[in-house]
């Protein structure tokens, strides 16, 4: 087992993560020795209650606690202001306190709304993040965002809101499926090119995929360890840590547009980093080569890097709601070269220049 301590300086507040192999098995004794007696709250969704709910709810109450497990339909749509009434609801239901606990488990929806409701719920619970998808693993149930969706675009009402502890178990790793597997190596990918070019060359030497699962563990070390550093530079997101967004503009405009049906987040993710390093490499912004070498990682590990919307100008308008803008300006993040990236300031009537039109309206 590692331990990686994340120490927030604006609340001296500070947390573990804790990564290995049934890990979970350390959460029973935690809370068995801090919580029992007391109700804890599973916050899942369908398909990991599936899998894993009947005996994660066995653990917590073997370990002393009172347990109820709330689950919701999986997939960004349950990131909604009445599924979050729905769990307050329940919280309440049991009667639920602050010295009670809840426990994200599952993906990165599940995290996000759950940590949500922690925060608000009796003006804020403890949580727990317990997460099961590797792109869970290596970025959100890290560094305390939390968030819902509203119809006008994604994670505008949340705040930031830090676990207890979270407890990384790769096992959950073997019942992911191979797209979702997919789907997180797209932020493990990512973790290379703004920060660690050893990581992106060590991603480029693994012949496939199920080579680079043999060294899951120590990759989901590596990237826990790069998001510790950025969130305790930066916890509020004003500087260093937008340099996480990367990619993130454009595939949020993705997500959106196709109204979280069609891609996955990584998905979504991967086509706005190729797209947006192809087009800050013809403007000399970006060492050259490194928008082939983007494409090509993205390729091995079944990615896609070109952003298949017939008229990309439609999703300039998706990007004028997000949240990363401020006032006509919206911060974009892009690559010196692999495992350095910068923030740069764009205007509205800026952002097409980033968007390569070259191929439009051939393909949807
Ligand atoms: N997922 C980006 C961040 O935590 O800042």
């Amino acid at each position: 087992m590692v331990t990686i301590e994340v120490s927030i300086k604006s609340s001296s507040k500070k947390y573990n993560i804790q990564i290995g192999k049934n890990i979970r098995q350390e959460l029973y004794k935690y809370l068995s020795e801090r919580y029992r007696g007391k109700k804890a709250v599973i916050v899942t969704d369908d398909n990991v209650n599936k899998l894993y709910g009947a005996s994660l709810y066995r653990g917590i109450v073997e370990a002393g606690m009172k347990c109820r497990l709330i689950s919701f339909s999986p997939g960004e749509k349950s990131k909604s202001l009445q599924v979050l009434s729905g769990i307050y609801e329940d919280l309440a239901g049991f009667n639920a306190d602050r010295g009670d606990i809840i426990i994200a488990f599952g993906g990165g929806v599940a995290g996000d709304l759950a940590g949500f409701a922690a925060a608000t719920y009796l003006r804020g619970i403890s949580y727990i993040q317990l997460p099961t998808t590797l792109l869970a693993q290596v970025d959100s149930s890290v560094g305390g965002k939390t968030a819902i969706d509203l119809s006008s675009g994604k994670n505008l009402v949340g705040s930031f809101y830090h676990p207890e502890i979270v407890f990384i178990d790769t096992l959950f790793l073997n019942t992911l499926e191979d797209r979702y597997l997919r789907d997180g190596m797209a932020e493990v990918i990512k973790y290379g090119c703004i920060k660690d070019k050893s990581l992106f060359d060590r991603l480029s030497d693994y012949e496939n995929l199920q080579q680079c699962i043999a060294d899951m563990d120590e990759l989901v070390c590596t990237c826990c360890s790069i998001k510790r550093a950025v969130v305790e530079a930066d916890e509020l997101d004003r500087g260093e840590r937008m340099l996480l967004n990367f990619g993130h503009t454009f595939g949020h405009a993705v997500e959106q547009y196709y109204n979280y049906e069609k891609y996955t987040h990584g998905e979504a993710v991967a086509m706005g980093m190729a797209e947006i390093t192809k087009r800050s490499e013809e403007m000399g912004l970006t060492e050259r080569g490194t928008a082939k070498a983007l494409a090509d990682i993205l390729k091995k590990y079944g990615l896609p890097y070109e952003i298949p919307v017939a008229n990309k100008k439609d999703l300039i308008n998706v990007m004028r709601r997000d949240k990363k803008f401020s006032g006509d300006s919206i911060r974009l993040v892009l690559l010196n070269k692999l495992g350095t990236a910068f923030i740069m300031k764009a205007k509205s009537e800026e952002l097409e220049s980033f968007l390569d039109t070259t191929g439009d309206a051939r393909e949807d």
